[in-house]
């Protein structure tokens, strides 16, 4: 169903791997309303992903970029001004990579190299990526800038691993910069906090289809897909939520507030 809610606006969206990536969807979803957006991801990814499929499905340019390096961030940005002629309205931040989950270390044996390299790639590539935009003056006034964060920032999720230190980072970064980009020209800066999603970042995760079943059960509306996930940023690129900043909105079918779930315990 589609409401052109986004007609007119230009963005870039960053990590649409394949077709399950929770990027892919909003990719989708912002073509159905009516964006031009150009779409990125890391240059290795381009050797295996397919996003050039995603590209000719959405009609938009593909533009390579490392988002732990501000000259690609540059480019990237430069480019996409140039390719959609004009500044940007929307970004979608959806990035996240751990070496320490992918290599199965334990949270009490971390590798501290790699555990940066994880906070660089999932957390501060936002706060670049947002001086980037800022410093080009690259988005239009009351724009909207999204990225997505898991509730392991708040509670703890054993397997999570140091995933959960750099989503609670990340969420800082979008309520720090959410008020000085509100101040320069009221463009706002959120955080979606989705559900456990079967893609390939999520699948890494140690028992992911366990804990997958377990969030399901807890939650009083289940899960919530990619695909609803992607209606949440379509709202929340659109002007229907102007004065909506500097917040972390939980979209999880009410798990965040849940205790208990008779349901489980009978089980
Ligand atoms: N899947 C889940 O259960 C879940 C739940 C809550 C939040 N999230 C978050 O959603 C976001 C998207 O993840 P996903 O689940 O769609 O998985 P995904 O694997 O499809 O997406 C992760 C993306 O990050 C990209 N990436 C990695 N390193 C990069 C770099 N250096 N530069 C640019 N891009 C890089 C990957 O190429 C990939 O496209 C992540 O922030 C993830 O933490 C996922």
């Amino acid at each position: 169903m589609a409401n052109n809610l986004l007609a007119g606006k230009r963005g870039i969206i960053f990590g649409a791997l394949d077709e399950q990536s929770i990027a892919w969807k909003v990719a989708e979803r912002c073509a159905e309303e009516g964006a031009k957006f150009t779409l990125t991801n890391a240059p290795v990814a381009m050797r295996f992903g397919k996003i050039q499929e995603l590209a000719e499905k959405v009609n938009a340019e593909v533009i390579p970029a490392d988002a732990t390096s501000n000259e690609d961030l540059e480019t990237l940005i430069d480019k996409s001004v140039e390719i959609l002629g004009g500044k940007l309205d929307f970004v979608l931040h959806s990035i996240g990579m751990s070496i320490n989950v992918r290599k199965g270390r334990a949270y009490t044996d971390l590798k501290h190299d790699w555990m940066q390299k994880t906070f660089d790639v999932s957390a501060i590539s936002f706060h670049r990526l947002m001086q980037t935009l800022y410093q080009k003056d690259a988005m239009n006034e009351w724009g909207s800038i999204l990225a997505l964060t898991y509730i392991a920032a708040q509670r703890t999720f054993p397997d999570y691993n140091e995933m959960a230190e750099s989503k609670a980072l990340l969420e800082s970064f979008a309520r720090s910069f959410g008020y000085h980009y509100g101040k320069h020209n009221h463009v706002r800066v959120n955080t979606i906090s989705q559900s456990p999603t079967m893609t390939t970042a999520g699948s890494g995760i140690k028992g992911f289809q366990e804990f997958f079943d377990y969030a399901d059960k807890m939650s009083p509306l289940g899960n919530a897909p990619a695909e609803d996930c992607a209606n949440y940023c379509v709202v929340m690129f659109s002007d229907l939520t102007k004065q909506v900043t500097m917040q972390n909105l939980y979209h999880d079918g009410g798990f965040s507030n849940m205790g208990m779930s008779p349901d489980l315990l009978e089980e």
